[in-house]
This record gives structure tokens, sequence and C-alpha cells, in this order.
């Protein structure tokens, strides 16, 4: 490919789902067909933009942060502060010090959990999540209540993986010391109100804290607008490396917060007497960070913010609504999840077909699709099966994937008949 065709490919473009040139990944042959990416909820693709952006940096830029006079030293500590600016200005943070890296959402909410709720929480108190949460935003809350006493609340969701909203206000009172929900359930697809329950929740002085794991790719986000206390996400979800998230706090929150982990960086005097943290976000960031991913990470913020999110939202809502109307004519289709507000996702059965055996044919026709429970066992045990198989959007993906997705199943459906 010549140096010109990726920038006429990008003056061509008029859809994100157009942008299939800007992710090398998609363009390879699977089995003898060419690649339909629909995994994007696991792991999305990155673009050339994110790709070289870390190699240039493991080439030239490479050393610690923070650390050293040296020209290198400044150049790697500039581009992974300046990653800090961009994740601020991507989710509109009010300052650079409410924006810590981690390594994931995972260990976002883990930090939530052990340095704001464990110093405070005792017998009696309570966390309410919901059923629909992925496995990372249940077990750091039911760890918590194990090592406090306190006791997991979980609010239940309907027949079509919506939540039950007056069942979870009204588990709300002086009991609760933290409301944790996702933004999009990444099995189902569901978004939930957030807006409205960090209003519900504010009003009675219970702290939110939100797994956006599944939204920050697919939608705007505005934390200020949600007024959230904490909101959590992963790189690798929103086109940029694994390893690196964010958490997102408000600086008053993250400002009561003792250090979780100690060590190098998040100190700023420390002698047998005593240790001195560092300001906010280094109190958080102990060890030498993740900088080539937050760097990808950073690159990845600036792909998003040159297509716009409000453009790729409304991308992507037309290919799931297309999706949507193409699996249901499929024979046999049973969809789970099927919210009246969704995002990017949708799980589904095929026949009495297992959804690993579905998952391994379509991979023959080139077509990956994530199979099993999705890390949410309970939203698997609330409709009474084992696990779906889920075809998950970027902005990458167009009505041609979902064309071979549906030949692909119909294909299936022929082999296991
Ligand atoms: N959380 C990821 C998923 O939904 C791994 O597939």
């Amino acid at each position: 490919m010549s140096e010109q065709e990726p920038r006429i490919a990008e003056l061509h473009a008029a859809q994100p789902g157009d942008r299939r040139a800007d992710f090398p990944a998609l363009d390879q042959q699977i089995n003898g067909h060419s690649l339909v990416y629909l995994d994007s909820a696991a792991s999305s693709q990155a673009p050339t933009a994110v790709i070289d952006a870390v190699a240039s940096y493991q080439q030239n830029d490479h050393a610690n942060v923070h650390r050293g006079v040296h020209t290198l030293s400044h150049r790697a500590t500039e581009a992974y502060e300046g990653a800090r600016d961009l994740v601020k200005s991507f989710v509109n943070a009010s300052t650079r010090s409410e924006v810590v890296f981690t390594r994931g959402t995972t260990e976002a909410i883990n930090l939530v959990a052990q340095s704001f709720c464990r110093p405070v929480l005792k017998p009696g108190d309570r966390i309410v999540i919901t059923h629909l949460e992925h496995h990372s935003n249940i077990v750091p809350w039911q760890q918590v209540c194990e090592q406090t006493g306190a006791e997991l609340l979980v609010a239940s969701i309907d027949e079509k993986g919506q939540i039950n909203i007056a069942e979870l206000i009204g588990m709300l009172d002086e009991r609760v010391r933290i409301l944790a929900i996702a933004h999009v359930s990444n099995a189902l697809g569901s978004i939930l109100p957030v807006r409205e329950l960090v209003e519900k929740a504010h009003s009675l002085d219970i702290p939110v804290l939100i797994d956006g794991a599944q939204a920050v790719p697919h939608m705007p986000v505005d934390v200020l607008d949600l007024d959230c206390d904490f909101y959590a996400f992963s790189g690798h979800k929103m086109f940029g490396p694994t390893g690196i998230g964010v958490l997102y706090g408000k600086e008053a929150r993250l400002e009561s917060m003792p250090p979780w982990q100690g060590g190098g960086d998040m100190i700023l005097e420390v002698s047998f007497d005593g240790t001195t943290y560092n300001e906010l976000p280094y109190k958080f960031e102990a060890g030498t960070p993740n900088i080539s991913g937050a760097i990808g990470l950073g690159a990845a913020v600036r792909y998003l913010q040159g297509i716009g999110m409000d453009v790729i939202a409304r991308h992507e809502q037309e290919i799931l609504d297309y999706m949507t109307s193409e699996l249901n004519k499929v024979d046999g289709m049973r969809l789970i999840g099927t919210a009246d507000e969704k995002a990017s996702v949708q799980s589904f059965l095929l026949d009495d077909i297992h959804p690993h055996d579905l998952g391994t044919i379509l991979d023959h026709q080139g077509v990956a699709i994530r199979t099993g429970h999705h890390c949410a066992m309970p939203v698997m045990n609330r409709f009474g099966i084992p696990g779906t198989a889920r075809a998950s959007l970027a902005l990458y993906n167009n009505r041609d994937d979902i064309d071979r997705l549906v030949e692909s199943l119909n294909a299936a459906r022929k082999i296991f008949s």
C-alpha cells in the first residue's frame, strides 16, 4: 500500500464504519475468509495511530517518568502526562488530578473498594449493585463486604435485561455507603439511566461509582454532567493498549482516600519515621506506570475525538438496529438482552446449539464473536442459561459485517440440523 492510500481512504470516509482501513488487524483472512470482527466488547482492535504512537515511544523516547533530568525521561514524562490531559478532556474531568491511571477497569474498582470503602465500612452498612454487573463490579464489593461485615444488595433485572429502577431506588437509604453500577451491560448491552440514578443517590448523600468500560468506546461520556463520584474504564476496549485504564474520581473524594498501594512515585518523602504521600493523582500510581500504555491510550483518545463520539454513537446505533432486525429473521434465534435503551452488544442463542460450538463454526467462516458467560455469571443465571453467543460492535463495523454474521448463522443451522 502506498503512503497516499490511507490518507485517501480517510478523506473518503463518510461514516465511522468506513474506517476499516485505519485498523490493520481487520485486513486479514481467517480460515480463508476476510475477517469480520464482532468481539470488541471483549477487546477492540487498535488503529494505526495507536500502534504508531506506542512504537514511536518505544523506539525513540522510552525512559522512566518523573525521575530523570535527561532528555528521554523528559520526553517520556511529557508524553505520559500529555495522555492524562487527553483523557481529562475526553471525559470532561475538572482537573488532571482527577485522572488516575490504573491497569484497567477492574483495578480502578478494586482501588475504590479498598481505599474509599474499606476504611469506613462496618457491619450494618450496605453497598448496592445490580444483577447485570460484570464480575469486576461484583467481586471487589463481595470482598470488601467480607472484610468489614457490610452487606451487598443486588437490584434485579427484568426479562429484557433492564434494571428494576423502583426496586433499586427503594434500596437506597442512610445505610448505603456506595452505589456501584454499570453504564452499559457487557453481556446484554442495556444502557442504565446513570444520570437519574446519580441524582437520586446524591439526594441521599450516597456516592456513586460507574463502570464505564462498555460505554466510553461507544458514546460521549461527560463525568461533570453525570456528576458521578467515580467512573472507571479500560484502554483496550476503546482502541488503546491492554494493561492501561482510568479511574476518574472527584478531587475531594480522591483527596480523602488513603493510598492503596505503596512504593515509588506515590511518595514525597520517605524515612523510617514515616512517609509523606505524593499529591493527586500520583498518590494512587505506585511504581513505574504503564508508560507506553498511557501513551497509546492518549493516541486512542485523539483518534476518537478526531471522528467525534456523537458521530460514532449514531453510527453504532444504526448498525445495532440493523443487527437486531437481521438476527430476528434467523429461524431458531433467541435474543438475550432486549432492553429499550441499548448499545453495541447483542447476546443470543440459536436453536439448541451450544454457544461454544456456534462460535467455533463462525470462526471457520472468519466471523469472530465471544461465547460463554462473558464474566457475568449472575446474568446467565437470571436467564437460566449457561452462556450465550455475543456479537459486539465498534466504530469500524458496518452492515456487511452483519450480513456475514447472519449468513454464517444460517450456515451453522444447516450443519447442526
Ligand atoms: N469484559 C470483557 C467482555 O465483556 C472481557 O468480554
